[in-house]
């Protein structure tokens, strides 16, 4: 697609209310619009993480693709992954419209969609029909009214085990009232034990990673950390949403309640990030997001700790060019300082970050 194009598109979407423009977005990569230029895969930027090989460390945040219609298109934009879901057992409306605002000044959306999806039958189906390889992950969640909320985390490990390259337990959105006190020590430790023996009832030994939240204080992430390794998880995606506000130019919107995500989350979610390396060790499988719109901020991820980067708000104000842009411009990175492997710039600013100072 050319540059003109991808701007008179934006511009087009731009002028529809948010989730409009969203279904018009998924509807466009559903019929093969825009055509994508994918980049040739470079070994510079190839990875193994978790026991899969990701042609590129970049990859589609979950909640752009709820229900798996376009995970096969988002891959040929230049992603090295996608991670469809947030996905229920039972379908679900979420809350009330509107619901997603965007903050154009500030680079940032807030949402507070409230799992809105069409339940684990319909995706499993999706993904039963796929015919082309590549990484898709499948990002679990519960019911909003589920009477055992666990049980739903479990189903979602058994239904997608076999389908899904890895699964993503999201305890993170702060749209499902009482959900992220399943990140609390008591509650992880159940969660976790429970979705790992529900693996363990499959064939599949599919990575199971969590999704946690940025607005936690270091005793959280002291009890999160320790509860990842005892119960042997295979990796953290650092972070969700968050509730903060600070910064924001937009005082209309930024009223609004929801998740914000975008360019005001970089700090939060990499200062995170950096600090979960610190306790977690160099072997454990990081994924890094929140606010990644440029090869700088991916390459930022990077060195706070980031195996893998994931991004979404950035491509609804940067098009779907971006994703090819940003693994383009690592490779160029990569060859101009004579990496053998993007991985060598991992942690390489890990104190930094950690260090960074959160009001
Ligand atoms: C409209 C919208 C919907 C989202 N839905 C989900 C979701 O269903 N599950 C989830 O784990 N994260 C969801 N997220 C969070 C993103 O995956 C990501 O963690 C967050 O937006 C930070 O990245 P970003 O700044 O690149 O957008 C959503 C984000 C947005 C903007």
């Amino acid at each position: 697609m050319s540059g003109a194009l991808g701007r008179l598109g934006q511009s087009l979407l731009f002028s529809l209310d948010p989730e409009t423009a969203h279904g018009l977005s998924i509807s466009a990569l559903r019929s093969g619009l825009p055509r994508a230029r994918r980049p040739a895969d470079d070994p510079r930027l190839a990875i193994t993480v978790a026991g899969l090989s990701f042609p590129n460390p970049l990859g589609m945040a979950a909640g752009y693709d709820k229900n798996g219609e376009v995970p096969d298109a988002l891959l040929a934009l230049g992603f090295g992954f996608a991670e469809v879901g947030t996905v229920t057992p039972l379908p679900q409306a979420g809350n009330p419209k509107p619901r997603i605002f965007r903050l154009t000044a500030d680079r940032a959306v807030i949402n507070r969609l409230g799992f809105n999806n069409q339940g684990h039958a319909a995706l499993a189906r999706r993904l039963a029909t796929r015919r082309q390889r590549g990484i898709v992950g499948v990002n679990i969640g519960a019911n909003k009214d589920a009477v055992d909320r666990i049980a739903d985390y479990e189903a979602g490990v058994r239904t997608f085990a076999a389908a899904a390259s890895y699964l993503t337990v999201n305890i993170s959105s702060p749209n499902t009232p009482g959900l992220r006190a399943l990140q609390s020590r008591e509650a992880l430790a159940e969660l976790l034990e429970r979705v790992v023996a529900a693996r363990a009832s499959t064939d599949s030994s599919t990575p199971i990673f969590l999704k946690i939240a940025p607005d936690l204080v270091d005793a959280d992430l002291d009890d999160i950390a320790a509860e990842l390794m005892r119960q042997g998880l295979d990796g953290l995606i650092v972070s969700n949403t968050t509730l903060s506000r600070r910064g924001l130019h937009d005082e209309g919107s930024g009223r609004e309640s929801g998740g914000l995500s975008g360019r005001p989350l970089f700090r939060r979610s990499t200062v995170m990030l950096a600090r979960m390396r610190q306790r977690l060790g160099p072997a454990f499988p990081l994924v890094g997001v929140g606010g990644v719109d440029s090869t700088d901020t991916a390459l930022e991820k990077i060195r706070a700790g980031a195996d893998l980067v994931q991004l979404y708000t950035g491509m609804i104000y940067g098009g779907p060019t971006l994703p090819a842009g940003i693994v383009t411009g690592l490779a160029r990175f990569a060859a101009r300082e004579g990496l053998r492997s993007i991985r060598e710039i991992r942690d390489s600013a890990v104190e930094r970050w950690a260090s960074e100072a959160l009001d």
